[in-house]
C-alpha cells in the first residue's frame, strides 16, 4: 500500500529517462524517487505496439510492488502505446511523456517543425491523433531516430561515426528549414549538444521533461499525495542491464552524485 510519503515511481526503456527524474528531483527534492531502467529490452521503439504494451505492465507492476503512490511513464514510445491500457488496468494516478509538438507549432514562425522520434512513437495512434490536429497550421517533419537509443546505452556518442549517422538523420530538418524541433525521445536529452551542433543556432531544441515534472507535481496536489515530511533521501535505481560506464556518463551530465543514487 501507498501513502504520502511513498516514492514516485519511474520508468523508461533505459537511462533516457533520467532525464524527466532529474528533472523532477530539482522540482520536487523532497520526494523520494525509485526509478527502474528497462536497459535488457531497449530499444522500445522498434517493438509492436503489444509489446511496448505488456514491458509497460511489467514495469509498472515493479513500481507498484515497490510501493509507489504515482507512476511515471518517462519514455515517448511507453505513452504514446500503452497509457490507454495503464489507466485501465492499475488503479494508480499516471503522468507520461509524448513529443512537444504542440508548443512547437504555437512558437513556430516558419510553420515548419520537425520531430526526431521513434518509430513506436511516430506510428502510434496517440502521436498520430495529435499531429493530424496540428498539422492543418503547421508543416511537421517527422524522422525516426535511428541506432541514437543504443549509442546512448553503450555509452559511445563521443564518436565521430555516431556524430555522422546523426547527421544523416538531421539533415532533412535542415533542407525543409524547419525553426523548431522536438525531441521525443528522452534520450535524445542526452545529446541535446550534438544535435545543436549540427542545426545550429537558428533551429531552437525543445524537449518535454520541464513539463513532465510540472504536471507530476501538479497530480501530487490534485492526489493530495504530496509528501509532508522533510527528509533528504537517496535516490533508488533499479537496471536490468544498464552498463555503469554509461550510467555515471549520464548522471554526471545530468549533475546528480553517484553517491545520492543506490543502483540495483
Ligand atoms: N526513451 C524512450 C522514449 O522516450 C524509448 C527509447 C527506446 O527504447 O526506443 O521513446
Amino acid at each position: 500500500m501507498s501513502n504520502l510519503n511513498s516514492p514516485i515511481g519511474i520508468f523508461d526503456s533505459g537511462l533516457g529517462g533520467l532525464s524527466i527524474l532529474s528533472e523532477i528531483h530539482k522540482q520536487l527534492p523532497n520526494e523520494k524517487l525509485i526509478y527502474f531502467a528497462d536497459s535488457a529490452n531497449a530499444p522500445y521503439g522498434e517493438k509492436t505496439e503489444q509489446e511496448i504494451v505488456n514491458l509497460s505492465i511489467k514495469n509498472t507492476q515493479f513500481l507498484i510492488n515497490n510501493s509507489c503512490k504515482i507512476i511515471v511513464i518517462a519514455c515517448n514510445t511507453a505513452t504514446t502505446n500503452a497509457i490507454h491500457v495503464l489507466r485501465e488496468k492499475f488503479d494508480i494516478p499516471f503522468v507520461g511523456i509524448e513529443p512537444a509538438i504542440k508548443p512547437a507549432t504555437f512558437q513556430s514562425l516558419s510553420k515548419k517543425i520537425g520531430v526526431l522520434a521513434t518509430k513506436g512513437t511516430l506510428s502510434s495512434k496517440l502521436f498520430y491523433k495529435n499531429a493530424s490536429l496540428l498539422k492543418q497550421e503547421t508543416e511537421i517533419i517527422e524522422v525516426v531516430g535511428r541506432g541514437i537509443v543504443e549509442a546512448i546505452e553503450n555509452n559511445c556518442t563521443n564518436t565521430k561515426d555516431f556524430n555522422n549517422l546523426l547527421k544523416k538523420q538531421l539533415e532533412i530538418f535542415i533542407k525543409n528549414e524547419i525553426d523548431y524541433l522536438v525531441l521525443g525521445c528522452s534520450h535524445y536529452s542526452f545529446i541535446t549538444k550534438n544535435i545543436e551542433k549540427i542545426m545550429g543556432e537558428n533551429v531552437k531544441i525543445i524537449d518535454s521533461g520541464f513539463a513532465v515534472a510540472k504536471q507530476t507535481n501538479k497530480i501530487l496536489d490534485l492526489t493530495n499525495l504530496r509528501k509532508k515530511t522533510n527528509h533528504n533521501l537517496k535516490i533508488d535505481i533499479y537496471t536490468n542491464k544498464t552498463s555503469i560506464d554509461a550510467l555515471k556518463n549520464v548522471l554526471h551530465y545530468l549533475n546528480l552524485n553517484i553517491n545520492d543514487i543506490n543502483v540495483y
